[in-house]
């Protein structure tokens, strides 16, 4: 099992943000996190991978690297596409002088090939569309081969076809990689076309948990509330 999470709890300024959450992702699994804005899906992502620290659970993955696709690509401007790729390569102490460059070659134009984009290395970011942004930044988090990606937002503003583009390399990544993954989305399509299991956060609790035909099925006030975007339910937005 390759991400489990355990009665997880971080507070902010005395706001339970995430409220005793326990979940677990396996290998070769995709796991949806939907939830109103605020809801604590980010914050969720940031504790997974290490950016923020929590203060009570436990948060076991399994041995190797956990992988972050930002919502905004947040490539390196001044880097082509080749170097944007293969900067963990050159820069992590860990796997510094494990390639020669001739393998980083090989490797590079292996992800940009798994990502659709052959051949674009020696291009600039500002030469791309923002589609083909967000897909050299799955190639730039799945350059270290890891088996635990998490995706925040991958398809929001893009265009459907976008979209779609995105939601097939999710799914292809489990498959080549077997990895576990989680994705963040506000997007329908996102968790019909990838999600093998969805939860939902409200106040920082899990209040769904089910397969993404079940979500649809709207057989909770959450879900219903959820699946048909209405502003009565369950749910209230906060600080808007
Ligand atoms: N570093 C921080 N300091 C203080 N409060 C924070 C911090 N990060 C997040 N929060 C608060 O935690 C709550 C959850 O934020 P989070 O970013 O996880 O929401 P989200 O579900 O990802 O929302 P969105 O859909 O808008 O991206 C919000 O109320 C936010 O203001
Ligand atoms: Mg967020």
């Amino acid at each position: 099992m390759s991400i489990e999470v355990k009665n997880l709890t971080k507070t902010f300024d005395d706001r339970k943000v995430i409220d005793d959450i326990s979940f677990k992702v396996n290998d070769g699994e995709i796991l949806a996190i939907v939830g109103f804005s605020g809801s604590g899906k980010s914050t969720v992502l940031k504790l997974i991978c290490g950016l923020i620290p929590y203060d009570n659970g436990e948060i076991i993955t399994s041995e190797g690297d956990i992988a972050m696709v930002f919502q905004y690509s947040a490539l390196f401007d001044s880097l082509d596409v080749a170097d944007n790729i293969s900067f963990a390569l050159h820069e992590r102490k860990d796997l510094r002088k494990k390639f020669t460059e001739d393998e980083i070659r090989k490797i590079v134009s292996e992800k940009l090939e798994m990502v659709g984009l052959k051949g674009i290395e020696s291009k600039f970011p500002s030469e791309l569309s923002g589609g083909m942004q967000k897909r050299v930044s799955f190639a730039r988090a799945i350059v270290t081969n890891p088996n635990t990606i998490l995706y925040d937002e991958p398809t929001a503003g893009l265009d459907p076809m976008s979209s779609t583009l995105i939601e097939d390399y999710i799914v292809s990544l489990k498959h080549e990689i077997n990895a576990a993954s989680i994705v963040v989305t506000h997007q329908m399509s996102t968790i019909t076309r990838t999600a093998d299991r969805v939860i939902m956060l409200y106040d920082g609790k899990i209040v769904f948990e089910g397969t993404p035909e079940e979500l649809l099925r709207q057989e909770t006030p959450y879900t219903k509330q959820f699946v048909t975007a209405s502003l009565e339910g369950p749910m209230q937005m906060h600080g808007g």
